[in-house]
């Protein structure tokens, strides 16, 4: 028999509502640590309340994500919002839908197309950096770069010939649209999308701007396709793709695509390396470790996709990053039907968040947790651990589309930046800098290193 999910304890009037809006990831974590790995947090007045569920097991993981998936749906205001704001894409769309867009897609992130994305990689790598050599004091602020770098980089595989046009409205559009789907999708009251507040103008504005820009390069492509010539970003490829029935994707559908892609393949990546640089900056000795890897392997050559599996202690000090920064900290679903998780009970209709910033940081799987130490990924370490103890990208059916892209990407740049920059602590010994939710995690403040040019005889 399931037992009852226990009540995190909260102000007597509006529950756990101030915690949770302060500050979501120390609320779960408190609560991990002080009720348990299934808890219920009760928010705002009597009357107006509303519950939600976390899981923070693994075992509860893998049930929630993996096998009863179908009962735990994206039927949460975060995705209604997402839905609105940038269409159905495949991050949101569910059923046969889902089925079909996946089909479209996954020809897109294949190892080999995969693999083919690093030469673009490395180019915009390279071009961040270079303006390092010109920085005040050789202090950069890592979040800013790595969004620059990783931006570009995304849009460049997506949009190829055409990046700079589609940069503009991205930078300018894309904030307007991750700040109205994080306000949206949180909100207890949400007016209707149509009322005419400014921040519904300002949204409706900027969604059409950007769905302006994607059409017409959709169009263009299309119109090229019939020639097929040959260009190979994913725009082309989406607009080329066809099932076995000949059916493909439309117009719209492949731009619901694009904007997913943009909306979930950027500030996360970068996330990943603003904070792997700066760990690697405050842990001299790994970084050490990474650099002569680095050195080793590449001899002083550019870094290739065929490199990656050759850089191991780099993909561990990723994954540890990623381990205490996870770019996607919060998962979210709805239980369809009354369900039975880990021994408790979940109602039909609850809203379920399973959480990598506190799974990740659970005593039960890793021992001193907020220490830094990319030994914990050596293989048979990872292997003696649960599958759900680190799930950066999720699980089960539905897991991160984009992990070996981001992946190499992370792993690409880092090499290359570490090839030519000696990177060093700029914060006193111990400094960390906390986290914030945004649509991805994001460093509450600045994320400082210095970095000095290394001469290539250096690395060689
Ligand atoms: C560090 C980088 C990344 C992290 C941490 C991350 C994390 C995640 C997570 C946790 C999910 C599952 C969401 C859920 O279950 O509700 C997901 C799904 C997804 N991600 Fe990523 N992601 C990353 C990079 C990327 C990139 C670079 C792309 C594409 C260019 C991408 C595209 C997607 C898509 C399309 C889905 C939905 C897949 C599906 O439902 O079939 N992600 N991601």
């Amino acid at each position: 028999m399931s037992r009852e999910v226990p009540l995190v304890a909260g102000h007597a009037l509006l529950g756990s509502l101030k915690e949770l809006r302060e500050d979501v990831l120390a609320a779960y974590l408190r609560a991990q640590r002080t009720v348990g790995d299934v808890v219920r947090f009760q928010a705002g007045p009597p009357g107006l309340r509303t519950e939600v569920y976390g899981v923070f097991s693994a075992d509860g993981i893998q049930q929630v994500l993996g096998s009863q998936a179908a009962n735990f749906r994206k039927d949460n205001p975060t995705y209604t919002e997402i839905r609105e704001s940038v269409g159905n894409g495949l991050l949101t769309s569910q059923d046969d839908e889902y089925v079909f867009q996946r089909r479209m897609v996954q020809p897109l992130f294949t190892r080999r197309r995969v693999n083919g994305y690093a030469d673009a990689v490395h180019a915009e790598a390279i071009r961040t950096i270079e303006g390092w050599k010109s920085s005040p004091d050789g202090v950069v602020e890592a979040s800013a770069e790595m969004a620059e770098f990783s931006l570009r980089a995304v849009t460049r595989i997506l949009f190829g010939a055409d990046i700079d046009t589609a940069l503009d409205v991205v930078r300018r559009q894309f904030p307007v649209i991750g700040d109205s789907v994080l306000r949206r999708g949180v909100s207890p009251v949400r007016l209707p999308r149509t009322w005419p507040t400014p921040a519904n103008r300002r949204t409706l504005a900027a969604q059409r701007e950007l769905y302006d820009v994607c059409d017409r390069i959709i169009a263009q492509r299309a119109a090229a396709g019939e020639r097929d010539d040959g260009s190979d970003d994913m725009i082309s490829l989406l607009v080329r793709g066809r099932d076995e029935d000949g059916s493909g994707l439309t117009g719209a559908a492949v731009r619901d695509q694009i904007l997913v892609f943009l909306l979930v393949g950027h500030e996360t990546t970068a996330t990943s390396l603003a904070y792997a640089l700066h760990l690697l900056a405050g842990h001299p000795e790994a970084g050490a470790r990474a650099r002569a890897e680095v050195d080793t392997v590449l001899a002083g050559r550019s870094v290739t996709a065929e490199d990656v599996d050759a850089l191991p202690y780099l993909n561990q000090v990723l994954k540890e990053t990623m381990r205490l920064y996870p770019a996607a900290p919060i998962i979210g679903r709805r239980a369809v039907a009354d369900a039975d998780v880990a021994g408790f009970r979940i109602p039909a209709g609850a809203d379920v968040y399973l959480a990598p910033w506190v799974t990740h940081r659970h005593p039960d799987y890793w021992e001193r947790p907020e220490t830094f130490d990319p030994e914990r990924f050596t293989p048979d370490r990872e292997a003696a651990r649960p599958r759900y103890a680190w799930f950066p990208f999720g699980g089960g059916p539905r897991a991160c589309i984009g992990q070996h892209f981001s992946m190499l990407e992370a792993c690409v740049a880092l090499a290359t930046i570490l090839q030519r920059y000696d990177i060093e602590a700029y914060d006193p010994p111990g400094h960390t800098v906390s986290a914030a939710l945004g649509m991805a995690l994001r460093p509450a403040g600045p994320l400082r290193v210095r970095v000095t040019a290394r001469t290539m005889e250096a690395a060689a």
